[in-house]
């Protein structure tokens, strides 16, 4: 299938965050990529929030994982995966668990070093550049 793009600002930054929601019906799970700046967690505090997070939203880049609960007792798991040293170290610190929780929406950024770990289904989000104020978005299908 061929892939969707979809160009935006930070003034139409909604509209990016639209296209995930539409994403997330029928994907539970979000996989990020793109380079150092390309506004992966910008897009994802955007979408957080308009998924009815009301706690303050930061980026897990120490942590790796921040969990919120929204409505209906249902969680988002926000990883950033920078950091972590290997696949191993993600699994022995448990995280396999958010990954493969049914109940859960998973948002990963840098998700490159768990690639073999990804649940089928994943929805595979690539950001870049398009000019000094607009970044492009793709969906790889
Ligand atoms: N659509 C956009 N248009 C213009 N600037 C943007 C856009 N999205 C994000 N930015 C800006 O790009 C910068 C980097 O954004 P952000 O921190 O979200 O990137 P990132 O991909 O998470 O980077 P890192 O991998 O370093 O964590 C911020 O200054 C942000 O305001
Ligand atoms: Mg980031």
């Amino acid at each position: 299938m061929k892939d969707k793009l979809l160009v935006y600002s930070l003034s139409d930054i909604d509209k990016a965050v639209s296209f995930l929601k539409q994403v997330l019906i029928s994907k539970r799970v979000l996989a990020i990529t793109g380079s150092l700046g390309a506004g992966k967690t910008t897009l994802v505090s955007h979408l957080l929030k308009a998924l009815g997070v009301q706690d303050p939203i930061t980026s897990p880049t120490f942590s790796y994982v921040n969990t919120y609960n929204i409505i209906d007792g249902k969680k988002i798991h926000h990883f950033d995966l920078y950091r972590i040293g290997s696949v191993e170290e993600f699994m022995s610190s448990g995280f396999d668990e958010y990954l493969y929780d049914p109940e859960a929406i998973v948002l990963i950024e840098w998700p490159e070093v768990i690639t073999d770990k990804l649940p089928k289904g994943t929805a595979r989000i690539e950001l870049d550049y398009d000019s000094i104020d607009r970044r492009k978005i793709n969906l790889r299908d």
